[in-house]
């Protein structure tokens, strides 16, 4: 499945849900109203979805929402998509959620690996930042009880807002080092619901690694898959772990993006940055056969964007914010 700028997709993110029990700041407003049940693309449905991508070539599908481990039957998603398909299954969490029995539960039905979002590691701001009961401590047994049950690799984001969190690089790097595992700095894009983004929030993953090397020096690796979005490396004093920065706003990787979404409610979103979606349920509850899903997943597929534009002057930031759209 290719689009006209002559790119190949293989990597489908399927958001479960748009309900969250966060209510981080760059994402969702404390009073959201979420899409009603019926609405939302059933078990059935979400795996039907899978098993067409597939036979188009995808070959890894992540699970998002909103926070996908609030969907009552997300181990039968899991386990539908492994069963009708050979596609890697991978997921993106807050990690309120993760308790053991989950995590084994999940793993046994199919689930690869698992990144989890942690954005401050101070109690007082993550409260701010995500207006949940959770802390970071609940998030860092989230990742330790991850690792224990072998979902990994496991990868931790974060997003870095200037005059927020901007002065928490360094500490946060240190969980690589801490987890042996990668710690990915994403930078702030204009998807926020409360459209506050603007351009003297974001901060770049230059002075991120700056802020980082100030502490931890890095050295560039040179085996990232091209068509990673991330940039890594590893930690010069030979510590474990290593750090990534996906720069879509200083860097844009538009170029090799090999990424189709699919909302909650069915909408197809060649690009997060999409204005136009394409109504997939309602081909679905139509009584479309698959040949008819599959040419119109390549059919939206082909409309997909050069790129996000964030850096032009007609940037419009699309409608939906990124709880809305899965990450
Ligand atoms: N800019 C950058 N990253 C974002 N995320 C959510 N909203 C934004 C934004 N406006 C991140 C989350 C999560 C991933 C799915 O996307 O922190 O790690
Ligand atoms: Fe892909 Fe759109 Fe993201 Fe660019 S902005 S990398 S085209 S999803």
């Amino acid at each position: 499945m290719t689009d006209s700028h002559g790119r190949t997709i293989r990597d489908l993110r399927i958001s479960v849900t748009d309900r969250c029990n966060f209510r981080c700041v760059y994402c969702m407003e404390p009073d959201v109203r979420f899409a009603p049940r019926e609405s939302l693309l059933s078990t059935s449905e979400i795996i039907r979805v899978a098993r067409i991508a597939e036979s188009l070539g995808v070959r890894k599908i992540r699970l998002t929402g909103g926070e996908p481990t609030l969907h009552s039957e997300l181990a039968a998603i899991i386990a539908g998509i492994r069963a009708a398909t050979g596609v890697e299954i991978a997921m993106i969490t807050n990690a309120s959620l993760l308790t053991r029995d989950a995590l084994r539960e999940w793993k046994a039905a199919g689930l690869a690996r698992v990144t989890i979002s942690i954005d401050s590691l101070r109690p007082d701001r993550f409260a701010r930042l995500t207006r949940s009961t959770s802390s970071p401590a609940d998030v860092l047994a989230g990742v330790e009880r991850t690792i224990a049950e072998g979902l990994t690799p496991l990868k931790l984001n974060a997003v870095l807002i200037r005059g927020f969190n901007d002065d928490e690089a360094a500490d946060l790097a240190e969980l690589a080092r801490l987890y042996s595992i990668e710690m990915r700095f994403i930078e702030y894009m204009p998807l926020d619901s409360g459209h506050t983004w603007d351009s003297s929030k974001w901060v770049s993953a230059a002075e991120t690694r700056a802020a980082i090397e100030d502490r931890f020096p890095l050295i560039a690796r040179d085996d990232d898959d091209p068509s990673s979005t991330a940039r890594t490396f590893a930690f010069a004093d030979g510590a474990p772990g290593r750090i990534g920065f996906i720069a879509p706003v200083s860097s844009p990787f538009c170029g090799a993006c090999s990424r189709l979404r699919l909302t909650a409610d069915g909408k197809v979103r060649p690009c997060l940055f999409s204005t136009t979606e394409w109504d997939l349920r309602a081909a679905l509850r139509a009584g479309a056969t698959d040949d008819h899903l599959a040419d119109f997943l390549i059919d939206a597929t082909w409309t997909k964007q050069p790129g996000h534009g964030i850096a032009s002057h007609d940037f419009r930031q699309p409608a939906r914010p990124m709880s809305a759209i899965g990450g």
